[in-house]
């Protein structure tokens, strides 16, 4: 049985988690004002650091006596910034359910040594969040990138908290209404939701963030790249736009540029609605085909933006053979580009849904999907 290709195609076939597609409008001309060989520290470098910080406040909707930082190491160096600058004062809580919040619990159990409460679910789970004890402080991501399973809101999230909440937010933020009175620390990279370029990461704070940080001193030694602190009092600079060391200012013009689109679509409302509209066509594609499955099982967790889906057709005989073939296909005739599950998640496909892609891009791309299915199908009976 020969399998007829559809008609369409997408006009982009940029689906990857990360970096992810560049705003439709993007073009390199459109950085052709970026600050190039100039001193960051000098007043037009310090103005646009500074845009980029205000920027990311007005269309997040982040409160005003909140900090915004510019730090190294895209999300992992602000991470990393905050587990190491903040931990250990009190009993900590580490919640995982899939790669990267596994990440951040080896870090603090095994680096940091901190005797902390882990609790993990399997992939397509959720942790038990009633379960989280917010006298201790939490470490969390709100969208599992690599599992497809997010929180669902900040309603676990005690008020009267005595403990802090440092949430990696890097494939949530500009995709999911984010509570910021809720979170303490949030942290993302420029790669992600917008499609910017991957270097540099945001570190946001809250006023209670920014106390522990003046009254706690780690046991640990910090190097220079992760001291938000002098003499007791936070670095107020880096969160104006003096960051600790050179940032790139090629990627800081495409992460202006990109939230000058923001704005165009919307805002962060607009963001979401794109988002959503890009996971709702694949939500209703699963429906209609009983091969194939959301990899989270509730839907109150499903992500709309790193959709995991999982192929559940009997005949398949090796699940990962099979899901990198399909993923190969499409990728062969430039359909989908990197749409292979993450290496530790279990076998399938990850389908990039944030608002940087179009709609109609995943509606051309799906009827591909099942057509690269019914080949492997075929071509695997065939080989059998
Ligand atoms: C939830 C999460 N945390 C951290 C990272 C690491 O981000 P980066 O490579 O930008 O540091 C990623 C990247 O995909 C992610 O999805």
């Amino acid at each position: 049985m020969s399998i007829e290709q559809p008609a369409t195609r997408p006009a982009n076939p940029r689906f990857s988690s990360g970096p992810c597609a560049k705003p439709p409008t993007f073009d390199l001309t459109k950085l052709a004002d970026a600050a190039l060989g100039r001193s960051h520290r000098a007043a037009v470098g310090k103005h646009k650091l500074k845009a980029a910080i205000e920027g990311t406040r007005e269309v997040l909707g982040i409160p005003a006596d909140y900090k915004i930082g510019i730090v190294p190491a895209s999300d992992t160096g602000a991470v990393e910034m905050a587990l190491w600058s903040l931990l250990g004062e009190r009993k900590v809580e580490m919640l995982a359910w899939e790669s990267f919040g596994s990440g951040w619990v080896t870090d603090v159990v095994k680096q940091l040594k901190i005797d902390a409460e882990v609790k993990t679910a399997d992939y397509g789970q959720l942790v038990d969040l009633a379960s989280v004890d917010f006298a201790n402080d939490v470490v969390f991501t709100w969208n599992g990138t690599t599992s497809g399973v997010r929180v669902p809101n900040g309603d676990w999230i005690a008020d009267d908290r005595q403990g802090l909440t440092i949430c990696d937010a890097t494939s949530a933020a500009f995709a999911m209404d984010l509570p910021w009175d809720k979170l303490d620390v949030t942290t993302f990279s420029w790669q992600k939701v917008l499609g910017g370029e991957a270097a540099h990461g945001m570190l946001i704070l809250s006023p209670r963030a920014v106390e522990r940080l003046e009254s706690y001193t780690p046991a640990w030694p910090l190097p220079k790249i992760f001291r938000l602190t002098k003499g007791g009092k936070l670095i107020d600079g880096i969160f104006t736009g003096a960051t600790i060391n050179t940032p790139s200012m090629l990627a800081v013009e495409d992460y202006l540029f990109a939230l000058d689109w923001a704005r165009s679509v919307g805002g962060l409302q607009g963001l979401i609605a794109r988002a959503n509209a890009n996971t709702g066509a694949v939500h209703a594609f699963c429906d209609q085909n009983d091969w194939i499955a959301n990899l989270a099982e509730d839907a109150a967790t499903q992500s709309n933006t790193s959709v995991c889906l999982k192929f559940t057709d009997t005949r398949i005989q090796d699940g990962a053979t099979f899901a990198k073939a399909v993923a190969k296909r499409l990728e062969a005739e430039n359909i989908a580009l990197d749409i292979g599950a993450y290496r530790d998640a279990p076998a399938g496909l990850r389908i990039w849904c944030g608002g940087t892609v179009e709609t109609s891009d995943i509606e051309a791309m799906l009827p591909w999907l099942a057509w690269a299915f019914e080949a492997e199908i075929a071509a695997q009976t065939k080989a059998a």
